[in-house]
């Protein structure tokens, strides 16, 4: 079994492209089989921001913390054994005011941590989840998809820079911009991220 970890991060579930995409995958992975699929909502269930007791214990050893530390650390650990086990990531991530939602931004602030998701060597940071493909479906309501507005989306940037950090660092991005700018656009768009899903579906399912 090929595990899929899938990372929604609309906090409007029912009316959400992204999810509405990430379901599709879903769906389509289900179908061919041989994938065992978890879902998480970070929109509706945030992960907790990083707050002092945490951070009191992010960069010294687990053997050193104390109670309070380790249940204050306990769910940013559920969240890496769960990205851990994954082979595949898929993230549904809606744009909110340039970048990504709260919620997806308060996962990776839980998952991003030192000697566990990554380490400085002498040459640098390494990140610690190899091995893993990561598919991002980024729902927006205008259109970044030319030279001069692409400058303004921060969510492509962002995640391929965060998660390369970490060490996700085969990603595909599937764009469904548009959705603000009318049905003909959206259509066309939503089309095309069909389509390339269902693509990268029948690759996955070669590679096994
Ligand atoms: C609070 C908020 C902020 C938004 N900011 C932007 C933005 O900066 N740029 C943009 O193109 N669309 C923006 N939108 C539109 C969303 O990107 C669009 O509704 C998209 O479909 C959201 O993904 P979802 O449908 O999966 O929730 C915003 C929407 C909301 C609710």
């Amino acid at each position: 079994m090929i595990n899929v970890l899938i990372l929604n991060s609309s906090p409007t579930p029912k009316s959400s492209i992204s999810t509405k995409f990430t379901s599709f995958f879903e769906q389509k992975l289900l179908a061919v089989k041989g994938f065992n699929i978890v879902t998480r909502d970070l929109g509706v269930a945030p992960p907790s921001h990083l707050d002092e007791l945490v951070l009191s214990g992010f960069f010294n050893d687990p053997s050193e913390h104390n109670e309070d530390q380790k249940k204050a650390l306990s769910e940013g650990l559920i969240l890496i054994r769960e990205l851990e086990q994954a082979d595949i990531v898929i993230i549904g991530a809606a744009m909110h005011n340039h970048t990504v939602t709260s919620g997806l931004k308060a996962y990776i602030d839980q998952v991003t941590r030192p000697g566990l998701t990554f380490q400085y060597k002498e040459d640098g940071p390494h990140g610690l989840l190899t091995n893993k493909q990561a598919f991002i479906i980024i729902s927006a309501g205008g259109d970044y998809s030319s030279e001069e507005t692409q400058k303004t989306d921060f969510v492509t940037p962002f995640l391929r820079e965060v998660l390369g950090f970490i060490g996700l660092d085969e990603i595909t991005f599937i764009p469904v911009f548009g959705t603000y700018l009318g049905s003909e656009v959206s259509e066309k768009n939503q089309s095309i991220a069909r389509q390339t899903i269902m693509e990268q579906v029948m690759k996955l399912n070669q590679k096994r």
